[in-house]
């Protein structure tokens, strides 16, 4: 489903460049160190996972207008990736069947925390405390506010009827459940938090937004049967460039649905290469918003940067500009294009300034925003950062690097 192309890269390397790169040791050690990893989630998706995920979200939506959905880094934005993409980024504030997802625990602002309480007010609401360690500091210290509010809201039975744990098997908060007597669904312990959307820690809140989860998974399945030769190609193509001095990665799309999904990637990748001193810096940009922010520093600035443009072949909606003698002025006679053409115009043109501009783009083409596109590109940016990472010698599992703050803080904290 995700087609890759390199065209515009070509100024920068050579096709035979990229197909030299040895893709078969990574390819290897992926099936042989995680053959029952993240790699086999979307064929684990059987109908109990479906069914557990299905009856958790229903009674949410049964009980709650509002989900409030507890996590940091994987436990939070593959969740809020998916929803702002297959749904909408003004999800809460359409008009809808399904209750608003807000998201906490994903920093350490008291002001944020304040600013959500005050938007859940005086509605009916339940929370997901998604954590796969059960020990983040950020989500732990959130948990505690909502726990203590549910409680005087709803009482104890309340409490534990609306307070939903997603964490690893026998994990701190698993064991809580357990003598608390919360819902909870167990994630694959064998898949790392970075790598675990398309499981329970992403399909609840999914679910509870009204998503298919089936064809999000059909999606995620169909990918994984594709085999990994667009994966591959991607990967080496990355490689290449970096190793031409082009150190970062700026993602980017012309749709602003997408924007999640852009967080949710550069924690993929940044977390999974950047170590032993080397790893492609992933950056993410909205067009053509960013296009007047960004655009100057792209265009002209240091050259260590390559594209990679996100587009869709099939817009979801595609109206027209109202025009005729409207409003007379320098773009009078864009009346009556329709806003897919362009968009994909802007897209074309700042393809060729950018490469003009010694830039090389990247790209990676889907059939359009819907629940299968984001499963079959979830799948692949997975398998591609995993691929990209063994190419360049690092273990994509495993963040050793992110205890230092964390040492830090406790000591700071005296905890
Ligand atoms: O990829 C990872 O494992 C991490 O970035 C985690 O997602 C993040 O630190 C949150 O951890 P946890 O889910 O254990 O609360």
């Amino acid at each position: 489903m995700v087609k890759v192309n390199i065209d515009g890269a070509l100024n920068f390397l050579t096709e035979n460049e990229v197909r030299a790169i040895d893709t078969s040791k990574p390819l290897s050690e992926l099936k042989t160190l995680f053959e029952n990893g993240w790699t086999k989630v979307p064929s684990g998706y059987n109908e109990k996972l479906a069914n557990d995920v299905k009856s958790m979200a229903k009674k949410i939506q049964n009980e709650s207008e509002v989900l409030i959905v507890l996590g940091i880094g994987g436990s939070y934005l593959g969740a809020r990736a998916a929803i702002e993409y297959i749904k909408s980024p003004n999800y809460n504030i359409l008009p809808k069947k399904t209750p608003d997802i807000l998201f906490a625990g994903n920093n350490l602002s008291g002001e944020y925390l304040e600013q959500i309480i005050e938007l859940i007010g005086d509605r009916d609401y339940s929370v997901n405390v998604v954590s796969k360690s059960g020990s983040t500091i950020e989500t732990a210290i959130s948990l505690r506010f909502f726990k203590s509010m549910l409680k005087e809201k709803y009482g104890p039975e309340g409490l534990k009827d609306r307070l939903y744990i997603t964490s690893d098997i026998g994990s701190p908060l698993i064991k809580l459940a357990e003598s608390e007597g919360y819902a909870y669904l167990e994630m694959p312990p064998e898949v790392g938090g970075r790598y675990s959307v398309l499981t329970v820690v992403g399909l609840v809140p999914c679910a509870v937004a009204g998503i298919d989860i089936d064809e999000m998974m059909a999606g995620a399945l169909a990918e994984f049967e594709n085999g990994t030769e667009d994966a591959c190609y991607y990967a080496a193509a990355r490689q290449v460039l970096y190793r031409k001095g082009k150190k970062i990665e700026m993602l980017a799309c012309f749709e602003p649905a997408f924007r999640f999904t852009g967080e949710w990637w550069k924690q993929l990748f940044g977390e999974s290469e950047g170590k032993e001193g080397i790893g492609i810096f992933p950056a993410y940009a909205d067009y053509s918003a960013d296009l007047h922010s960004l655009g100057q520093l792209i265009q002209e600035g240091e050259r260590t940067l390559f594209e990679t443009f996100v587009s869709f072949n099939e817009p979801r909606v595609n109206p027209k500009v109202p025009g005729g003698d409207l409003h007379k002025d320098k773009i009078a006679a864009i009346a009556g294009f329709d806003m897919n053409k362009i968009n994909e115009s802007a897209a074309i043109a700042v393809k060729k300034a950018h490469i003009d501009g010694g830039v090389p783009v990247l790209e990676l083409c889907l059939p359009k925003l819907s629940a299968a596109s984001f499963g079959a590109l979830a799948y692949f940016f997975m398998r591609s950062c995993a691929i990209s990472s063994l190419i360049s010698g690092v273990n994509p599992f495993g963040q050793p690097g992110v205890e230092a703050y964390k040492k830090n803080l406790f000591a700071i904290l005296g905890l």
